[in-house]
Order: C-alpha cells, then sequence, then structure tokens
C-alpha cells in the first residue's frame, strides 16, 4: 500500500505530547444544550458566540492541538468576519470536522444503534478540506445493557461503517478519528465495560486491517474503561487506569498512531484525575491524551455565564481546564 506522509504529518501534530484535541463539535441541536445551562436561546448568533470564545481563547494553543468541528462552525467566522478554520489554524491548531450524521435504530436488534453518513462522503471530504480540516471524527454508539446488548452484529456493521469512513478520509488526506463510544449511563460492572470495549476494539481493529486502513494514519478515540453510572461500586482513578490499558492492550494494535479519550459524561475533575492515573501507569506503544467536549467546556460555561462581560473569564477557566489536562495527560498531576 502506498504510504500517505500528510496523513503522519497530521497525525503527528495532533498527537504532540502535553497536548490534546478539543472536542467542540456539538451539533447545533447539542449545542442549545449547552445554551441552556447560560440560559441563552439557541439561536445562531450564541451558537457564535459560544464557539467564538472556544477557539479564541489566548494561549489555549499550549495545550490544544486540534479542535473537532460541526458543519456550520466550519463553514462561521468569528464577528470580525475571520473564518474559525483559519483562526485555529492561524494559533497552529489543526483544525478538525464531525462528519457523521448521527444514529438509527438497528432494525431487528433493540436499543441498538447504527451511524449514519457515508453517502457522498468523499464530496464531502473534498469540501472541507478546502476550508481546512485536515482531520475528521466519526462516532459509533455502543450500549451496555442485558446480557445479550451489544450484539456482535451491531459491533460488526458499526465497524465496517468506521472502516468505510476511514478509507475515505484517507484518500482524502484527512486523518480520521474512530470513535466507538461505550455509553457510561447503566447499571454495568467495571468488568462488563472491559469486556465490552475489549471486544467492540478487537472487532474494530480487525475490520480497519480488512479494509486496508492504514493504522499510522489513524486515530482511536475510545471511552475510558469505568463502571457505568448508576452502579453500585463506582471506579477508583486506579481501577480505570488499570483496566483501560489491559483493554488496549488486548485490542489495540501499536501501529496505530494514537489514542484519545472521550469524557463521555464524567465530571471535568474525574476526567482528568482518571487520564493522569492512566498517564502514571508509564509510557505505552501508543500516544495517549485528551479529546473532551463536556469535560473541557463545562467549566468554561459556569465562568461565562452567558454574559459579555465574563468573556474574559470564561477564556481563563477554559485555557485552565485544558492546561490541567495537558498535565494529567503527562502524569504530572
Ligand atoms: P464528551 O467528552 O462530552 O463525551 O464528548 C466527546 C465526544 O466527542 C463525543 O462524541
Amino acid at each position: 500500500m502506498k504510504k500517505n506522509t500528510k496523513l503522519y504529518e497530521t497525525a503527528t501534530a495532533l498527537l504532540e505530547p502535553g497536548k490534546g484535541i478539543l472536542a467542540a463539535d456539538e451539533s447545533d441541536a447539542t449545542a442549545g444544550k449547552r445554551l441552556d445551562m447560560v440560559h441563552l436561546p439557541n439561536e445562531p448568533e450564541h451558537r457564535r458566540d459560544f464557539r467564538e470564545i472556544l477557539f479564541t481563547a489566548p494561549d489555549i494553543e499550549k495545550y490544544v492541538s486540534g479542535v473537532i468541528m460541526y458543519d456550520s462552525s466550519i463553514r462561521n467566522s468569528t464577528k470580525d468576519g475571520m473564518p474559525f478554520a483559519d483562526v485555529l489554524t492561524a494559533k497552529g491548531i489543526v483544525p478538525g470536522i464531525k462528519v457523521d450524521l448521527g444514529v438509527r435504530d438497528l432494525e431487528g436488534f433493540k436499543g441498538e444503534v447504527v451511524t449514519q453518513g457515508l453517502d457522498n462522503l468523499a464530496e464531502r471530504f473534498a469540501e472541507y478540506y478546502d476550508l481546512g480540516a485536515r482531520f475528521a471524527k466519526w462516532r459509533s454508539v455502543i450500549t451496555i445493557d442485558e446480557d445479550e446488548t451489544p450484539t456482535e452484529q451491531s459491533l460488526k456493521i458499526n465497524a465496517i461503517m468506521l472502516a468505510r469512513y476511514a478509507q475515505i478520509a484517507q484518500a482524502a488526506d484527512i486523518v480520521p478519528i474512530v470513535e466507538p463510544e461505550v455509553i457510561h449511563a447503566g447499571d454495568h460492572s467495571l468488568e462488563r465495560a472491559e469486556l465490552v470495549t475489549t471486544k467492540a476494539l478487537q472487532i474494530l481493529f480487525q475490520t480497519l486491517l480488512e479494509y486496508r486502513v492504514d493504522l499510522s494514519g489513524l486515530i482511536l478515540k475510545s471511552s475510558m474503561v469505568l463502571a457505568g453510572d448508576s452502579y453500585s461500586d463506582q471506579t477508583s482513578p486506579e481501577e480505570v487506569a488499570q483496566a483501560t490499558l489491559r483493554t488496549f492492550h488486548m485490542s489495540v494494535p501499536h501501529a496505530c498512531a494514537g489514542i484519545v479519550f472521550l469524557s463521555g459524561g464524567q465530571s471535568p475533575e474525574r476526567s482528568t484525575q482518571n487520564l493522569n492515573a492512566i498517564a502514571k501507569m508509564g509510557e505505552q506503544p501508543w500516544p495517549i491524551t485528551f479529546s473532551f467536549s463536556r469535560a473541557i467546556e463545562e467549566p468554561m460555561l459556569k465562568a461565562w455565564g452567558g454574559k459579555p462581560e465574563n468573556v474574559q473569564a470564561a477564556q481563563e477557566a477554559l485555557v485552565k481546564t485544558c492546561e490541567q489536562n495537558s498535565l494529567a495527560s503527562l502524569g504530572k498531576l
């Protein structure tokens, strides 16, 4: 297979030690939930303000290597008219784009879903590349329920979708982030989460290899392995670190460019502590860092409160959170 060095350069930039990726790729509907927290209506001007605060924060580039945007944000600009992708590029931050179109029911498999968005993906990537995107994200959703769920069938069909997306991304010189999110909500034990995550990742990487995806130009975005949020016995950072790394060692080939974490509804503090515990376990075959959304944005939203006079405080809170996660990714907290 012909090697694509552009992909490796992008992946290396995204995985620079001490930095992580900000997942600011909320759909417009989900951005509305963030705005709800600061009592603003979900209107384009407020969504722009929210995203502008994130992307223009002074010094965020010290801790953030890439930002994942949503379709409406990569097409949007600051109040002064500078395209958001250019704002990021000027800071040395790699612009990224979420390209999946969300999930639909997987008929015949109660409670399971499959991710949409492969139609016209090559054309969409060509346009996103022109808009400045150099990496992308596709999320599949895995829910842990009764003994049967997730089924092997749902893991397989979602893995094929992820592999097809990754092929098309790499052909467009765009680094694919593959995100099989194992949902934290539920009453499952740590052991069950570990079994399910290991199986999901084994099926995913086997499928990526079968479809000749170049793993050196691909990043895994994973859940941390932890007990469900309503399970009686909550998991300590050390337990999370051990279970998560055991899972990766059982399933992620060393060729994979790197691994980044979603926060999955854990509090900002817990997400950071768990990341720190994982980093403290020592060097691994892959660079490992954060790609949080809620765990990065929550402190910033609290400081902002939707008020123009708080924008500076919001940006300071944001950069502080990113700095803490940077330290955690190095095991230095
Ligand atoms: P959270 O960190 O809020 O889980 O979001 C990360 C993400 O990219 C979800 O797709």
